[in-house]
């Protein structure tokens, strides 16, 4: 059986470059879930879905043409996100699609579509997944679990960074960060939370060399 790292948290929590770090470490693949339901949303906004109603999406994602694929490079598996045999690289990486895919995470068809790949990838070979649902839902016998947050000043203020946004726009990307915590964390299907087995570690006073060391230590 394949081993499986789930790693959960927050929008900026840092789960992502953590997932990337800890899978080097330990020579396993590395999946970014959210990818995915951002590849949704990129889709359906392509297409002009509108997302007001939930049947649109609903409709919408039996027509996609969407895989996820490991590439490899310099003997890492890394994770390219094809749409109508395309890799859509960076273009899931805007605000826009941010707050589009948290809205299509809340479709139950579009939850399915998601948890199908994830668990074909987590069956085939040793990976660290990281999302939102993945100790809870996806992965409920996960070998190890981890949640991780911090606050949404800290978190807004790696957004801005991240994205090279000047100072102005700390306001604005606070506000994002909130109504994707409100949305990810009261929506109906596998909301936003830790599982109860789960290692919980807020980093907002950590640098990612202090959390990763502490994932680390729970790994035998
Ligand atoms: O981790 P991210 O910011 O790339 O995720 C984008 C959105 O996708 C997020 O707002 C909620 C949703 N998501 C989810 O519902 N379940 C996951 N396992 C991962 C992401």
């Amino acid at each position: 059986m394949p081993i499986n790292i789930a790693i959960d948290g927050t929008a900026g929590s840092g789960k992502g470059t953590l997932a990337k770090q800890l899978a080097k470490k330990l020579g396993f693949g590395c999946l970014d879930t959210g990818a995915i339901y951002r590849s949704v949303a990129y889709y359906m906004i392509e297409n002009g879905v509108n997302l007001s109603k939930s049947k649109n999406i609903e409709k919408a994602i039996e027509k996609i043409d969407f895989k996820v694929v490991f590439e490899n490079q310099n003997g890492n598996k890394v994770q390219k996100n094809i749409l109508n045999g395309k890799d859509l690289g960076d273009k899931i990486r805007t605000e826009q699609i941010s707050l589009a895919s948290s809205i299509v995470s809340q479709v139950k068809q579009v939850r399915e579509f998601a948890t199908k790949i994830q668990h074909e990838i987590a069956n085939s070979f040793d990976v660290v997944v990281e999302g939102r649902d993945i100790g809870t839902v996806v992965l409920p016998n996960a070998n190890y679990k981890f949640f991780l947050t911090a606050s949404p000043q800290v978190r807004a203020r790696r957004r801005l960074k991240q994205l090279k946004l000047p100072e102005d726009n700390f306001e604005s990307v606070l506000e994002e960060i909130l109504e994707r915590d409100r949305r990810d964390t009261t929506r109906a299907l596998s909301p936003l939370k830790a599982a109860e087995d789960a290692v919980y570690i807020d980093n907002s006073n950590q640098l990612p060399e202090e959390t990763l060391k502490e994932m680390l230590s729970h790994i035998k």
